[in-house]
């Protein structure tokens, strides 16, 4: 894959900018690069000024300090009913790098949010436009905290790389860095690509609540279409779309 990096000092949303400013690659010419690779474009903020997470949220970034990002892929080989695979491949990658920083155990609380201990580091918001039964694109859009030290929103449980390691970090290395292990995680298999394993609270029991309450569940896994399973303390297999279900923290 060929990276194609810009940038922007401020936006509101870099997932909006890239819908509405990213190149149509949808054309089998222009998605090949000069060397033929697969052109990725990325787009990265220094601040966000309606930065979006996921449903009605907003994404607290302090100007300059973290990375703000979104790209976009054209997994047109991808059936739609596999899109989940994205989430999968991305954050994957996203904590394969962060290993890289630290020795913390990181992992991915279901469906894609990158925890450190019981914090939150990063969040990623996928948008998917389909065309028929295949992806036409998809744009990845990454918020990660690295360099700022005091988190003033009612975010719960933010951490940043600073916060956990006392120095600075290199944010373009760090971006170099994701977009190698992305590249490798995306032409993995599913099963090698080790989601399951990275799983939040993949051992053991613990609290969620659904609509009807509060109730102690272990994790059995994640479905094909991103379904996260769980058995309850009374023997029940429950199945839960997102959003359905959260994690009692
Ligand atoms: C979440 O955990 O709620 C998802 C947060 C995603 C935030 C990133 S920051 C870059 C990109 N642009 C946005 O507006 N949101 C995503």
């Amino acid at each position: 894959m060929d990276f194609r990096i810009i940038h922007i000092d401020e936006t509101d949303s870099t997932n909006r900018w890239l819908r509405a400013n990213g190149q149509d690659y949808t054309s089998s010419v222009a998605s090949d690069g000069a060397d033929g690779h697969t052109v990725c474009e990325v787009v990265v903020a220094e601040y966000q000024t309606a930065g979006r997470g996921c449903g009605t949220n907003t994404w607290e970034s302090e100007h300059g300090k973290n990375l703000t990002f979104s790209l976009m892929l054209h997994p047109e080989w991808l059936p739609a009913r596999r899109q989940f695979l994205i989430s999968q491949a991305v954050s994957v990658a996203l904590c394969e790098t962060l290993e890289t920083y630290i020795y913390n155990k990181v992992e991915i609380k279901w469906p894609n949010d990158i925890y450190v201990g019981d914090r939150k580091i990063c969040g990623i918001l996928i948008e998917n436009r389909l065309k028929g039964p295949h992806i036409a694109d998809s744009i990845v859009g990454i918020g990660l905290n690295v360099n700022q030290a005091v988190f003033v929103s009612d975010a719960p449980n933010p951490v940043s790389l600073y916060q956990l390691t006392g120095k600075e970090t290199d944010r373009d290395e760090l971006l170099q860095r994701f977009l190698k292990h992305l590249e490798d995680a995306v032409y993995r298999p599913a099963a090698l690509m080790g989601y399951e394993e990275r799983l939040y609270r993949r051992e053991g029991w613990h609290a969620y609540k659904d609509a009807e309450g509060r109730f102690e569940a272990k994790m059995d896994g994640v479905m094909d279409d991103g379904r996260l399973m769980l058995t309850d303390s009374g023997g029940n297999r429950r199945v839960y779309a997102f959003k359905e279900v959260t994690f009692v923290i």
